[in-house]
C-alpha cells in the first residue's frame, strides 16, 4: 500500500462516511503505521487538512439529546438503545484519535505519541466493530434508532487547542467512560447477553489505556512548558467543557489511567463524600 503519510491516512478516514469502511480503514491504516514501525521505518507525518467535521452515514438520525429517547435498559429494546448509544460513542471515538493525528502536526511530539494515538484510533475501530456485531445478533444495527448530535462539540471547541483536546477528550470524556462502564457490564450480565459482556469489558481495559495515553502526554506537554499540570488542567476543562463533572468516579481506575483524585474531584458537582 501507499507511500500516504499519516496525516493523509487520518483525512481518509475522517472523509469516509460508512462506519464499517470508516472502521476497516481505521484498521487497515493503523496495520500499516505498526508494520512500518516494526521494520524501524517511520511513515512520515505530512500535513493534511482535516474537514472540521468528519463525514458519517446517513443513519442514524442525530437529535438533540433532550430528543432522544429514554431507556429503560431492563427490557431487551433498552438493551439494545443502550449498545446503539455506545456504537455511536465509539464511532464518534474513532475520528476524535485520527482527527488529533492530523490537526496537531505543527506541534512537534515524540514519535510514542504518534503510536499511543495510532493505536486508541485503531481500538476505536475494534470497539465500534463489536458492539455492531452485538447489535446485529440482538436483531438491530447501528443506524436503527436516532442518536446524540451533540457528540462532536468537544473537537469544535478544542480545534486549535491540543492541550485543550487532550484534557477534554481523554482525560474528561473517556475517563467518564471508566466511570460507567462497569454499571452497563452489570446490566448485560443480568441479561445474561454474552457477547455484549465481552465486547464491554474488551472496552474497558483498553479505555483505560486510551485515559492514560491522554494523562501521559499532557503531563508531558505540561513539562515542556514548566506548568503546574493540575492547574493547567483545570484551566482548560473550565474553559471547554460545558457543565461539571458527574460522580461517583471510579477512582480505581482513574488512578490506574493516570489521573489522581485532586484533577477531577475540585470540577465535580458535589463535594466529595469521605466514606474512607
Ligand atoms: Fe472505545
Ligand atoms: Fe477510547
Amino acid at each position: 500500500m501507499s507511500g500516504q503519510t499519516l496525516s493523509e491516512m487520518a483525512v481518509e478516514v475522517l472523509t469516509t462516511a460508512e462506519g464499517r469502511a470508516k472502521t476497516a480503514l481505521a484498521r487497515r491504516h493503523a496495520a500499516t503505521w505498526f508494520a512500518a514501525r516494526a521494520e524501524g521505518r517511520v511513515i512520515p507525518l505530512g500535513r493534511a487538512a482535516p474537514p472540521m467535521r468528519p463525514a458519517r452515514p446517513a443513519e442514524p438520525a442525530l437529535l438533540d439529546p433532550r430528543d432522544v429517547p429514554r431507556r429503560r435498559p431492563g427490557s431487551p429494546q433498552g438493551r439494545i438503545a443502550l449498545l446503539h448509544a455506545v456504537a455511536h460513542i465509539e464511532l464518534n471515538a474513532v475520528d476524535l484519535h485520527w482527527d488529533i493525528l492530523a490537526r496537531f502536526t505543527d506541534i512537534p511530539m515524540p514519535m510514542g505519541f504518534y503510536d499511543d494515538w495510532v493505536k486508541c484510533g485503531d481500538e476505536e475501530a475494534k470497539h465500534f466493530n463489536l458492539v455492531c456485531d452485538c447489535l446485529e445478533e440482538m436483531g438491530s444495527h447501528y443506524g436503527a434508532l436516532p442518536a446524540h448530535a451533540g457528540m462532536w462539540r468537544a473537537a469544535e471547541d478544542t480545534a486549535e487547542d491540543f492541550m485543550g483536546r487532550l484534557a477534554v477528550v481523554p482525560m474528561v470524556l473517556e475517563a467518564r467512560g471508566l466511570d460507567v462502564t462497569p454499571g452497563m457490564i452489570a446490566v448485560f450480565e443480568k441479561a445474561g447477553a454474552e457477547s455484549a459482556v465481552a465486547a464491554l469489558k474488551t472496552i474497558y481495559a483498553e479505555e483505560v489505556g486510551h485515559v492514560a495515553y491522554g494523562s501521559k502526554w499532557f503531563h508531558f506537554l505540561c513539562g515542556r512548558h514548566d506548568h503546574d499540570p493540575k492547574d493547567v488542567f483545570h484551566t482548560l476543562v473550565g474553559k471547554y467543557f460545558h457543565g461539571a463533572l458527574k460522580p461517583p468516579f471510579n477512582e480505581e481506575k482513574r488512578a490506574e489511567a493516570g489521573l489522581p483524585p485532586d484533577f477531577y474531584w475540585p470540577l465535580a458537582d458535589e463535594i466529595p463524600k469521605r466514606s474512607r
